[in-house]
């Protein structure tokens, strides 16, 4: 952090410290029902616009703007810099300086699960690299190639076949077995009389949150038995639609690569990081959700989509492709051949190959312009016509026009049909297309107006502080550009920042990571006094944002459209708008 203490002797210094007393020490401080009020030492004036919120542990002048917490305070008054100010403060406090940086545990149903899939993650991997008991499931992931580095580094794990190996070993740590049911670790039986542990004879891998911590667990079966796969189920920590599994370990990777290579299972992202492909993530199974493709846009702009060449490997890659696109990022398609699945070609046939492939993927609109093709005649009118009209919606949907064009070329050149043709086909297609995603709207409203200060950005911000549950939803559900050129959208990011970092995320550190003017801004929002907000509020809050986001392009689209001279361009705004409008109607 900025002051090059530890946040937990920031922390300490601020328990210590009375703020109300300290303050006072300036300022005749009057109580004003939950909160005080004194005449601002910060500049000169006659009734009192100075309000200290004490539970909050900060400060709001009304009337000079000046805000912040304790450290601010004493920076100001006494013209220091942060750490000479907390310096300061820990001596007045007897707080030896600095102090060591450790755990802050605030003890929540969130923490005590977080707890429970740590322990979990460590009895599981100890049991596959240690025990007797894990020596077959050693066995199998040797045979599968799976170094022991790689086990370690993902620490892979093994669940004995028993009912009750983890059951007893958490109960024994004095884990509560309800917590555990709750988390999914434990089943209950059908009358709900007993547990047992849902994780049984299987090789496991623990899903970590994009912040490291373990959320959730995939097992394996050894065998050939069914179900292979066997996953948490959705708990209060882990929902499948909001992580990408090994994220984690290969974020920075891809941040560099600015790219990420997709795949679908375990074994597939094992084997191709091992063999080293930094920037691997997995899908487990899925076409992507949109709360993934949200997640993944953080990390990079661009995505090579390398599913299994089968025929779900081929439908999810239809629809992930629609859904990466339209968020706007650009996607290339690996498909290998030998009808092997990542896993499989990586250790057949090594890095450079798998490399030159990735290298060599092409555009996502190539390849469903490939399948298109496959299979027809191109010689006979009508199997071009249809080849082409196969492809329209996907070029439709590529948010960017030039783009577009470039891959008007790939259609004239690979389907052998002339411009005039190709267009004409195209602009019916594109009329009858029936939606831009939200994404698409999102690229093209552009820079908002900055706005002021509205009643749901308000309450959502002190959502987002105060409690996890609802910053998990609300950040897997709006991105900083839903707020663009609002009040609060620096707000969001140093929110967003502060989670994804893994940091605690309170008032006191979202205004420290801040600066000016968004750093009052926080310290006035803290010292309001509204009731605090509930999920559904926040989600409403969501809702109304996105809402008015989409009001602002509508009105950029038709203002758009008063200066539009061409018909084509004019179809394509019109219809935007009615999707816009459409979209609009349905959330209000
Ligand atoms: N999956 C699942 N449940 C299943 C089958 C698959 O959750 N019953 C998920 C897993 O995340 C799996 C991914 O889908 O890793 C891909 O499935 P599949 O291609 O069938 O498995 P592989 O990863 O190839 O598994 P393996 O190599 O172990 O056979
Ligand atoms: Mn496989």
């Amino acid at each position: 952090m900025a002051s090059g203490y530890g946040s937990d002797f920031v922390d300490r210094v601020r328990a210590a410290v009375d703020m109300v007393a300290l303050i006072s020490e300036t300022v005749a401080l009057k109580r004003a029902g939950r909160k005080f009020r004194g005449l601002c030492p910060f500049h000169p004036e006659k009734t009192p616009s100075f309000h200290v919120d004490d539970a909050k542990g900060l400060f709001y002048c009304f009337g000079c703007q000046a805000g912040g917490d304790i450290f601010k305070f004493v920076m100001l008054r006494e013209n220091l810099d942060f750490p000479q100010a907390a310096r300061l403060l820990a001596q007045k406090s007897g707080i030896p300086v600095p102090a060591p940086r450790g755990p802050d545990g605030r003890p929540s149903e969130r923490e005590a699960l977080l707890a429970a899939h740590r322990a979990a993650a460590e009895f599981f991997h100890d049991l596959l690299v240690k025990r007797p008991e894990g020596a077959a499931a050693r066995d199998y992931l040797a045979a599968r190639g799976i170094t022991g580095d790689t086990i370690a580094r993902l620490q892979i794990g093994y669940a004995p076949d028993r009912w009750d190996s983890l059951k007893g070993h958490l109960t024994g740590k004095g884990f509560d077995t309800r917590l555990l049911v709750t988390g999914g670790l434990l089943s209950t039986n059908d009358e709900r009389t007993s547990t047992y542990d849902r994780f049984r004879g299987r090789v496991i891998f623990p899903i970590r949150g994009v912040t490291g911590e373990v959320l959730g667990f995939g097992g394996r079966i050894l065998g050939a038995v069914e179900p292979k796969y066997l996953n948490s189920a959705e708990t209060p920590l882990y929902n499948k639609r909001e992580n990408l599994f090994g994220l984690h370990e290969t974020r920075q990777a891809i941040r560099d690569a600015g790219e990420a290579i997709v795949v679908e299972g375990y074994f597939d992202y094992a084997s191709l990081w091992q063999a080293g492909v930094p920037h691997v993530v997995a899908t487990l199974g899925t076409a992507f959700a949109e709360e993934q493709v949200a997640l993944l846009r953080r990390f990079a702009g661009k995505v090579v989509i390398n599913y299994d060449p089968d025929a779900a490997g081929a439908s999810a890659t239809r629809r992930s492709i629609e859904l990466l696109v339209s968020a706007g990022l650009k996607v290339r398609v690996l498909r290998l051949d030998g009808g092997l699945d990542p896993d499989e070609y990586v250790r057949q046939r090594g890095l450079d190959d798998y490399m030159a492939r990735v290298q060599a993927a092409p555009r996502h609109f190539d390849y469903l312009l490939g399948q298109a093709i496959r299979g027809k005649d191109l010689s006979d009118y009508e199997q071009k016509a249809a080849a082409l009209r196969e492809v329209i919606p996907a070029l439709a949907q590529v948010p960017d026009r030039i783009e577009r064009a470039g891959y008007v070329n790939s259609i004239a050149e690979k389907l052998g049909i002339d411009d005039d043709l190709t267009l004409a086909e195209i602009r019916d297609g594109v009329l009858k297309t029936p939606r831009p995603r939200p994404a698409d709207a999102r690229r093209s409203a552009g820079p908002a107006p900055a706005a002021e200060l509205s009643e749901s950005e308000a309450r959502l911000i002190r959502g987002l502080l105060e409690s996890a549950e609802i910053r998990n939803d609300v950040l897997a559900r709006l991105g900083s550009e839903d707020l663009a050129g609002s009040a609060i959208e620096e707000l969001f990011r140093a929110v967003e920042g502060l989670s994804e970092a893994g940091e605690d995320v309170s008032w006191t550190r979202l205004s420290e990571v801040l600066r000016e003017p968004a750093r009052s801004l926080v310290a006035r929002l803290a010292v309001r006094s509204d009731p605090g907000i509930s999920r559904d509020e926040a989600l409403r809050c969501v809702e109304s944002l996105r809402l008015r986001r989409l009001r602002r392009e509508r009105d950029l689209l038709q203002k758009e459209m008063e200066h539009e001279l061409s018909a084509a361009r004019l179809d394509e705004l019109l219809r935007r708008k009615m999707e816009v409008s459409r979209q609009i109607d349905s959330l209000s």
